[in-house]
């Protein structure tokens, strides 16, 4: 259903993997809504991605670059500019990257040189695009950036290791860089805070099938799927969230705020 909510709003979306991941689908959410966009991923991850099906879908062009690059990132925000003939309105980052998860590494022996990596990746690469985009004053008068985040960055869930860190940066990035773009375009930066959701990213997390169903057993509304966190982002993309900034936004049915559920208590043999 479209209520042209992003009708001539122009945009970049960072991290359509496959057709799971959630920026696939703000993707398909953004161009139902009327938005026009330019896709884009790591060269790497492109060759292996279904990208092009998403473009084709959408009527996007895709723009190759490492968010780890600031020269491939000014590429991206000049080329965009030029594709959508002007400033941009909106930017979604949906990133992320931890080798010392892909290798399974426990958080008290981090490999530092996966963690650099991974705080390049999944969380200076926000400070870097946005670096860019103001820069080149590539972002229109009340455009709206969203990261993607984890309730990791305020509480500890032990099998997310340093990813908690980065997420925290992250989070703090938008934060600060939301100050300083506020004040010189009106430019609203935030993260969203989403619950497990199966994507390559998030099942490459160890017990993360259990953990998702405990979190689906905790939150009163259920976990919130990328098809939800599509719509949400979409609704922070729109002017009708224009004074929104520097915030972390939680988007997960409620378990954040959830101590203990009914179901999760029965579970442990405890009649609640
Ligand atoms: N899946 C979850 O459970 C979950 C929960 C909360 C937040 N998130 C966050 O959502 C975001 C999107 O992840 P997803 O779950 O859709 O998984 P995903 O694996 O589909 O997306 C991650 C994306 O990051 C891209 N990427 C990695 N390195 C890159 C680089 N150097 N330059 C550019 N792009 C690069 C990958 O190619 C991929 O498209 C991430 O920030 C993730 O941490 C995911």
């Amino acid at each position: 259903m479209s209520n042209n909510l992003l009708k001539g709003k122009v945009g970049i979306i960072t991290g359509a993997l496959d057709s799971n991941s959630i920026a696939w689908k703000v993707a398909e959410k953004a161009h139902e809504q009327g938005a026009r966009f330019v896709l884009t991923n790591a060269p790497i991850a492109m060759r292996m991605g279904e990208i092009k099906k998403l473009a084709e879908a959408t009527g996007s062009e895709i723009i190759p670059a490492d968010a780890t690059n600031v020269d491939e990132l000014t590429q991206l925000f000049t080329k965009s500019q030029e594709i959508l003939g002007g400033k941009i309105d909106f930017v979604l980052h949906s990133i992320g990257m931890s080798v010392n998860i892909r290798k399974n590494i426990p958080y008290t022996e981090l490999n530092y040189d996966y963690f650099s990596k991974g705080i390049d990746v999944s969380a200076m690469s926000l400070h870097k695009m946005l670096a860019v985009a103001y820069k080149l004053d590539a972002l229109n008068d009340w455009s709206s950036v969203v990261a993607l985040t984890y309730m990791a960055a305020q509480r500890t869930f032990p099998f997310y290791t340093d990813m908690a860190d980065i997420k925290a940066m992250l989070e703090s990035i938008a934060r600060s860089f939301g100050y300083h773009y506020g004040l010189k375009r009106k430019v609203r930066i935030n993260t969203v805070s989403q619950s497990p959701t199966k994507t390559t990213a998030g099942t490459g997390i160890k017990g993360f099938g259990d953990f998702y169903d405990y979190a689906n057993a905790i939150a009163p509304l259920g976990n919130a799927t990328a098809e939800d966190c599509a719509n949400y982002c979409i609704t922070l993309f729109s002017d009708l969230t224009r004074m929104v900034t520097m915030q972390n936004l939680f988007h997960d049915g409620g378990y954040s705020t959830t101590g203990v559920s009914n179901e999760v208590m029965k579970s442990l043999g405890v009649e609640a």
